[in-house]
């Protein structure tokens, strides 16, 4: 497997080892380490970047250890944040409706409010924002993800 190296920068409160091959030199408030990574998992991050039009690999790395790091807090903490959870689902599915729609019931005072949106004739998508520590979300989230018929599911948390 081929390896390449190169270097990213971060912000000097965010200090991050990523495995014995990082190095880290201090640059003025950033700091600047190697990664190395295999060659064609770097193609397609660097595709993703401009996609996403990233102005570089620096910029992202970086979004991708605010993100790692906010998920780490949520873990953590046992005060209130909120989640919003997206699933997908076939509506002519027999029953489908009926279960969801129960399963919100049952954690109503978590989840505080649902959009469903017709995607097209069969497909169903509902946004719920539920709040409550992370891990009665994470259990509400799971619990609707893993609903017979439920095609997708995802999860994000935020705290203030
Ligand atoms: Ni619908």
């Amino acid at each position: 497997m081929s390896i390449l190296s190169f270097g990213v920068k971060v912000t000097r409160n965010i200090y991050i080892r990523v495995n014995h091959d990082t190095s880290v030199i201090e640059m003025d408030d950033t700091k600047r380490f190697g990664v190395s990574i295999p060659k064609e998992l770097l193609k397609e991050f660097d595709e993703k970047l401009e996609e996403k039009m990233y102005a570089n690999r620096s910029e992202a790395i970086r979004d991708l250890i605010r993100d790692f790091l906010v998920e780490e807090e949520w873990e953590k903490t046992d005060e209130e944040v909120y989640g919003s959870m997206t699933i997908v689902y076939d509506h002519e599915k027999r029953g489908l409706s009926d279960k969801l729609t129960e399963l919100q019931h049952q954690d109503h005072t978590n989840i505080i409010s649902t959009m469903h949106i017709h995607l097209d004739r069969h497909n169903c998508m509902e946004t719920m924002v539920i709040k409550g520590n992370s891990e009665d979300i994470k259990k509400i989230a799971d619990k609707l993800r893993s609903t017979k018929g439920v095609k997708h599911g995802k999860l994000t948390m935020t705290s203030v």
